[in-house]
């Protein structure tokens, strides 16, 4: 699989269940090695010596906040990630705090993660990392159990960042939202890549890979 992604650009990946889109964003900073063959990103081979720098160029969200969430404080745990990077004293304070003020999670600062409510500990999440300030945010699945109103709001600061993003989504309406451009991966190959509009309006293309507009959901502008 060979995947470009341009700087700025916001990208959606769409497939069905067990397509492999978890696996591949897990391959994108290094949780999972390759068996066979080899895997690079932003043109450095995912190897030992180079994961710490993947990982600072590519931030990742888990499909579960749990997996991503485990130190005492909501403070510690967005300060883990800049933490290993280096970052220390108020530099490391700053990153903490605009990280969890963007999400609307600065109340939190000094509460257990488990002590949150999922949509929370999702924002959380996000602020863990985007605490690392990486180039490129990669979320596997950032909308799944937000109530619409975090839904709408975590679309509002993925708008305002200024990263490249990569959204693992089931959410077709969230990626028009959000994305230009969309993938679809099937059986762990790239089977559509293009305007997230033409892709979503190609019904036999959706359905061919399990995919479905919500109940009365019409791309609007689409002639039907
Ligand atoms: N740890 C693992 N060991 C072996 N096979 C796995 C493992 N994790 C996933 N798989 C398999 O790899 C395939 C792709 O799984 P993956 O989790 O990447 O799918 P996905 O596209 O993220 O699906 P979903 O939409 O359900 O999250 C599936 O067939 C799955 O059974
Ligand atoms: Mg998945």
């Amino acid at each position: 699989m060979d995947l470009r992604i341009e700087r700025g650009e916001r990208v959606a990946l769409l497939g069905p269940n067990g397509a492999g889109k978890t696996t591949l964003v897990m391959h994108l900073n290094g949780i999972l090695t390759a068996g066979h063959g080899t895997v690079t990103v932003a043109g450095l081979p995912v190897r030992g010596d180079t994961l710490k720098e993947i990982r600072r160029r590519v931030g990742l969200v888990f499909q579960d906040p749990d997996d991503q969430l485990f130190m005492p404080t909501v403070r510690e745990d967005v300060a883990f990630g800049p933490a290993n990077l280096g970052v220390r004293g108020a530099e490391l304070e700053r990153r903490v705090h605009d990280a969890l003020e963007r999400v609307g999670m600065l109340d939190a600062l000094d509460r257990p993660p488990h002590h949150l409510s999922f949509g929370q500990r999702r924002r959380v999440a996000v602020a863990t990392v985007l605490a690392m300030e990486p180039e490129i945010l990669v979320l596997d699945e950032p909308s799944s159990n937000l109530d619409p109103a975090s839904r709408r709001e975590l679309a509002e600061i993925l708008r305002s960042l200024d990263v490249t993003v990569l959204m693992v989504t089931h959410d077709l309406p969230y990626a028009l939202e959000l994305c230009e451009r969309a993938l679809i991966l099937s059986d762990g190959v790239i089977a559509a890549d293009g305007p997230t509009r033409e892709i979503l309006a190609d019904e036999a293309l959706l359905s061919e890979h399990r995919l479905e507009l919500p109940y009365g959901f019409a791309i609007p502008g689409a002639r039907s």
